[in-house]
């Protein structure tokens, strides 16, 4: 037997020293707590945001004297903040102005154009370099532009890659996509004015560029909207517009500009274009791609387009009409403001898609706004901002 066992305790020995404690209470006693705190707070943030969110989609905020109203009366053409800040990022008409050859140009100047015309020819043709024409003015300030790292090669509704395609961008509305549109340079996208026919004020709309897919690539904030003034009774026409980032593109692999065409750029009937968007890949029930597609098709003749079984007279000589003669390949909703392209040198975008009747039924292809018809537009407008 052990004699030190049987030993009453002595006093000292049952000191209640204090029990350190487990990793449970400690847990319990100060985890806790922190984890409820932080777990409260994200509550917060999240309710919050949310009716942030909330009240950013139904109303707008004036500042002096602060209140709310809403949304729709934004950018209504009247003032409803008291300093009229509902009125000032809203789309801006910007006149077509007049056609360039109103004064016959004296005959010195006409043989200076003939000269430069004659030079740029032979530029176009060395193809190492492209003049940068817009509309009548030559500009010599060229930009690398139209050039993809991957040639596109299948035929028809296929998936295709933003290393095909870099100057495609999606145009989105409270995170939306709306609509496609084409990179010209660092600060200018170029797509149709019907985009934006619902939603006039700019600051909810977004460019995302550099990626196939529609979701989760970087989002960039919209500067300013331009579309051309139109008449209310004939809403196809005319449908261009050009946005302006915030911020300049910085170029790369899977973002880049795509080349103007030349003012006297022909293209007979088959010639062969590429068409690509994040549309509708049926005309019913459709909904969008969540990633890019390609297709290929061939200009239509004016005539054809303009028949009595097709659209009888309504495609004007400012609009083109491409697709398939029998049916089944076509842009769709959702493709609007995109590209339609054609290769020669470099890629250039020689039409916006606009409008159709359904979406590649025989014999009512699509129907784009023709790019040469408002190189001057273009121009203008580029011009009009520092
Ligand atoms: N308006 C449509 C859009 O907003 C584009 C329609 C093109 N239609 C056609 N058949 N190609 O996306």
């Amino acid at each position: 037997m052990d004699p030190d066992s049987d030993q009453p305790l002595d006093s000292f020995d049952v000191t209640p020293l204090r029990k350190p404690r487990t990793p449970l209470e400690t847990f319990k006693k100060v985890g806790v707590p922190i984890i409820a705190t932080l777990l409260s707070l994200a509550i917060i943030i999240t309710v919050a945001v949310l009716i942030k969110e909330i009240l950013d989609k139904s109303y707008f905020l004036c500042g002096q004297p602060l209140h709310f109203i809403p949304r729709r009366q934004v950018c209504d053409g009247e003032q409803d903040c008291a300093s009229g800040e509902d009125e000032l990022h809203c789309v801006k008409n910007f006149p077509e102005g007049p056609p360039v050859t109103a004064n016959p140009p004296s005959e010195l100047w006409r043989l200076a154009q003939t000269k430069i015309w004659m030079l740029l020819k032979s530029w176009r043709t060395a193809r190492s370099f492209r003049p940068c024409l817009s509309g009548s003015l030559v500009s010599l300030h060229c930009l690398a532009c139209g050039e993809s790292l991957k040639a596109p090669r299948v035929v028809g509704g296929e998936k295709a890659s933003v290393d095909s395609w870099p100057w495609q961008v999606s145009i989105q509305y409270n995170k939306q996509h709306i609509c496609g549109g084409s990179i010209l340079d660092p600060h200018w996208i170029l797509t149709a004015a019907h985009c934006f026919r619902k939603h006039l004020d700019v600051s909810n709309w977004k460019v995302r560029a550099g990626s196939d897919k529609l979701g989760n690539f970087p989002s960039l904030p919209v500067a300013k909207i331009f579309i051309i003034e139109h008449n209310t009774t004939y809403p196809k026409e005319k449908d261009i517009a050009l946005v302006k980032l915030q911020f300049p593109l910085t170029f790369s692999g899977t973002v880049r500009p795509i080349c103007l065409p030349f003012s006297d750029e022909k293209l007979p009937p088959a010639t062969p274009l590429w068409v690509i968007g994040w549309g509708f890949t049926e005309q019913d029930g459709g909904k969008m791609s969540d990633t890019l597609l390609q297709a290929s098709v061939q200009v239509i003749d004016s005539a054809r387009c303009n028949a009595e079984d097709a659209y009888q007279g309504e495609v004007t000589e400012k609009m083109l009409c491409a697709g398939v003669l029998e049916g089944g390949v076509d842009t769709c909703q959702g493709d609007s403001g995109g590209p339609l392209m054609y290769h020669s040198d470099q890629w250039q975008v020689v039409g916006i898609v606009s409008w159709g009747h359904g979406c590649g039924g025989p014999g009512t292809p699509g129907v784009y706004t023709r790019v040469t018809a408002f190189l001057n537009w273009i121009y203008s407008v580029r011009k009009s901002e520092p």
